[in-house]
């Protein structure tokens, strides 16, 4: 990660470079995603706020009308998580802000809530590269529904994102109902409409402190299909352990990674170096 070899993003309100980053991945009712999300909120949380006493394992999934409706939802399918700041190896800052494309659904149905006149499928959606959301709030944890005001508020700067570049998700543990063949055709159609966008895409593995073997060679596979090849730089993750999280964002704004400039190491490698 020297700076050298960072590319993208552009010159955000402080002057200084700024990346916005999108994370998306396999989203829905129990029907698409099985007993349990992938992991994206989770990413996004320890990226945001890496702190053991900032760190949730429980984000909001299944709401109610008015926590739809309300200033951190807004009504639509993504959640605006910050921004934050982080550091080249020669000391350079780098700020990065982060949404994370997700499907709500509704607690008195069980079905994905409706937003927008003609609702496009989760894969394509997730493309989206300008958002706009006016008053979009920060989201920071579940019990802050209803109760912004006792928490830090921080709105969408303009009520604006402009994607800089994805980070798709694919959990590597095995989860009760959902199957796996269904979530690498998943994975593959998104990942097929972010390699669309000409922006860079990762792959990053969620939950690799409970991965399953069979699980961790799918997603390798996946990014060895030859539409991806070469493409899709693949990072291991566990938000839980706090493994590789920086890294998949670093992997996201990194020119030359297939060259080896920025070696990424395995979750294993990067368990035993903390
Ligand atoms: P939706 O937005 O509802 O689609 O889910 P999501 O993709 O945001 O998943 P979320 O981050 O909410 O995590 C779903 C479940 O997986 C939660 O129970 C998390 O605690 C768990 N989880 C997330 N990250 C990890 C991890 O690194 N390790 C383990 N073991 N579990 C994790
Ligand atoms: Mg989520």
């Amino acid at each position: 990660r020297t700076f050298d070899t960072i590319t993208g993003g552009h010159y955000g309100g402080g002057g200084g470079r700024m990346f916005c980053i999108s994370v998306v991945g396999l989203s829905g009712t129990e029907k698409e995603k099985g007993c349990l999300g992938v992991g994206k909120s989770c990413l996004c949380n320890r990226f945001i706020r890496p702190q053991a006493d900032e760190y949730n394992r429980d984000h909001i999934s299944i709401l109610s009308q008015p926590d739809f409706s309300g200033p951190i939802v807004n009504n639509e399918h993504w959640l605006y998580w910050g921004e934050t700041r982080k550091c080249t190896d020669e000391g350079f800052e780098l700020t990065f802000s982060v949404v994370e494309q997700t499907e709500f659904v509704d607690d008195a149905c069980f079905q994905p809530f409706r937003s927008g006149k003609t609702m496009e499928p989760y894969h394509k959606r997730c493309a989206a590269l300008r958002l706009n959301s006016a008053e979009k709030l920060m989201y920071i944890c579940k019990n802050q529904l209803g109760i912004e005001k006792e928490y830090e508020q921080h709105y969408l700067p303009d009520g604006k994102f402009n994607v800089d570049g994805f980070i798709c998700v694919f959990d590597v543990s095995q989860i009760q109902g959902r199957s796996i063949e269904r979530q690498i055709e998943l994975t593959a159609l998104i990942l097929n409409s972010l390699l669309k966008t000409k922006k860079p895409v990762v792959l990053a593995t969620t939950k690799n402190d409970e991965y399953s073997e069979r699980y961790v060679r799918e997603a390798e596979k996946l990014v060895n299909r030859r539409e991806f090849k070469g493409l899709i730089p693949l990072v291991e993750t566990s938000a839980h352990d706090n493994i590789n999280i920086d890294m998949a964002f670093w992997a996201c704004v990194q020119r030359d990674w297939t060259k080896g400039k920025t070696k990424i190491l395995s979750y294993h490698e990067a368990f035993q170096r903390q």
